[in-house]
């Protein structure tokens, strides 16, 4: 009979053991490579102290390959509950110095454990992604284990907010997880995620392709849009998503956190001399974006990808919004099917969280051209414009300049459900750009002329007199209000506090069908 001692003896023996993961060595070589443990992580995640794990002395099943003989408690993830700015949170974080981070039956349980808490209990999950995909030796029962999880990520969608960090490999199925989930963090350098590796992609396709050009944090980050932010280390990653937390809610049911505020500063003149004369010259959306919300405010979301259009969260007046504006020093701020996909999964998000929407314009239309239509813009542009239709919180537009074709429709206009559409003086409202138009419908009168090109000049002149500009929308009550940029700032926040209590709600319906 052991004395109570050796029972506490025992325990602290354990927990020792626990928190040495996959021993000195393994943890040396993981700080070798830049990267933080599976715990530091956590540490560093959490407010102090507030850690409370779970399933700490869990270990795997198996006694297949040898694996009988190496049961590590833990069993490759950490997981459990505490708080980041003293608001709760679930978290796993996967720990490479045991068997690689692989998950199987009993790693995933653990996953699986925290998710239905934090369903339960309303507050996100965050994942701390580093592992060698499905463990190899317990076959089948690997598989199972993400599926459960995928099956959770995709119940809690919309519900709790999910977010992962990709801090080392993520391979094979295992990157589906963080596919559903809200938020994709990558460490540049030292994370990966891809479905087949460069060996099975040489084997199938004789591409040769290294593993960071093929899924490192800068391929994902620019080219397929996977990660929504790319991070130069681990302790970097973890700030970013305390950032991103800050903006948002704990769950479906609640509305994202004010910071104090003080109204001051709230006529930005600055505004009134961002659009050039020409209204083909760029200009920077981001300007307008800066000085229009809460200084030093904007966090951008997938910054380096379809760069045409701009994402990110915002304060306006100490709440929290989410903004979407195309952006005219990119591709003229054209809508393609990158920028389309990109900004209706965050309108999206930011309807499933109570997050307000400000939108604004300047679009010459979509793109034209084969690669655009091949690939379905069609479906893909609707993407926009079926997030945009049923997202039922505030929704402010600011049209600055173009509001060109089908793309003024999509962008957020009354006629889809917006609640306030604001245009600045220099807005041009129209179904196309004057040269277009005057091509079209003043063919016959161009081609007749003796000077062509003067009469093409007198018709785009004539046209912009009567389109290029705000009032024929505003006549048909299709704009509010035609504002001094210097406003917009105000205005905005006036009509946010106006919309504060809305409710709107869609038809009762199982779930809509938005085009995939
Ligand atoms: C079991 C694994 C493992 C795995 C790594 N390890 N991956 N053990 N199952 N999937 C173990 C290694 O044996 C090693 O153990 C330790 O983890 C560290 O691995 P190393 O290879 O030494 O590290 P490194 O050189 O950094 O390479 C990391 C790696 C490589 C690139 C991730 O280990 C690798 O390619 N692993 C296999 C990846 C893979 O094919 N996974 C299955 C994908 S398919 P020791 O004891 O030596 O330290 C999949 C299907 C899921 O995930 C489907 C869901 C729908």
């Amino acid at each position: 009979m052991n004395t109570h001692k050796q029972k506490v003896d025992l325990l602290n023996k354990k927990t020792e053991e626990a928190l040495l993961g996959g021993g000195k060595e393994r943890i040396e070589s993981q700080h070798k490579k830049g990267k933080l443990t599976a715990r530091e992580r956590v540490e560093l995640l959490l407010d102090k102290g507030s850690f409370q794990e779970l399933g700490m002395f869990v270990t795997h099943r198996s006694n297949l390959f040898g694996l009988d003989s190496q049961k590590i408690l833990g069993d490759g993830v950490i997981t459990g509950y505490g708080t980041i700015e003293g608001r709760l949170v679930y978290v796993f974080s996967q720990d490479f110095t045991i068997f690689g981070g692989s998950l199987a039956e009993a790693h995933a349980q653990k996953i699986t454990k925290i998710m239905d808490l934090a369903m339960k209990n309303g507050a996100p999950v965050i994942g701390l992604n580093d592992s060698g995909g499905a463990r190899i030796q317990e076959g089948v029962v690997s598989l199972g284990g993400y599926a459960d999880i995928f099956y959770r990520n995709t119940r809690a969608s919309g519900v709790i907010p999910q977010i992962s960090a990709i801090m080392g490999p993520c391979a094979g199925g295992a990157v589906y997880s963080p596919a559903i989930t809200d938020f994709n963090i990558m460490v540049e350098k030292s994370s990966y995620m891809f479905v087949t590796g460069p060996n099975v992609v040489k084997t199938v396709t004789h591409e040769e392709v290294t593993s960071e050009e093929l899924g490192g944090a800068h391929t994902h980050s620019t080219k397929s849009g996977v990660a929504h932010f790319t991070t130069n280390n681990d302790v970097e990653a973890i700030s970013y998503i305390k950032k991103l937390l800050s903006y948002i809610p704990q769950n479906c049911e609640e509305l994202p956190y004010d910071l104090a505020y003080v109204s001051s500063d709230e006529i930005r003149p600055e505004l009134n001399k961002i659009i050039p004369e020409e209204s083909t010259q760029p200009y920077d959306i981001k300007d307008v974006i800066c000085n229009t919300i809460d200084k030093e405010s904007f966090f951008e979301v997938h910054k380096d990808f379809a760069e045409n259009i701009v994402v990110g969260f915002a304060r306006l007046a100490g709440k929290s919004i989410g903004i979407v504006a195309n952006q005219p020093a990119y591709f003229a701020g054209v809508l393609d099917i990158h920028s389309s996909v990109k900004a209706a999964r965050f309108v999206r998000f930011c309807d499933s969280f109570n997050i307000p929407l400000l939108v604004f314009e300047d679009v010459p239309g979509f793109l034209p051209g084969t690669d655009q239509e091949w690939n379905a813009i069609i479906t893909n542009g609707a993407k926009l414009l079926y997030a945009f239709s049923e997202a039922t919180v505030p929704r402010i537009t600011v049209i600055t300049r173009k509001a060109y074709g089908g793309a003024y429709d999509v962008m957020n206009s009354k006629h889809i459900g917006a609640d306030l559409n604001f245009a600045w003086p220099t807005a041009e409202i129209a179904v196309m750009g004057a040269k277009g138009a005057t091509e079209i419908i003043f063919k016959k009168e161009i081609t007749e002329s003796k000077t062509p090109e003067l009469t093409l000049k007198q018709k785009e002149n004539e046209y912009n007199e009567m389109f290029a500009n705000p009032y024929r929308a505003a006549s048909y009550g299709y704009i509010d209000e035609v504002i001094m940029p210097e406003l917009t700032r105000e205005k905005l926040i006036k009509g946010f506090k106006m919309l504060e209590n809305k409710v709107d709600n869609l038809p009762k319906k199982k779930h809509g069908n938005i085009p995939l």
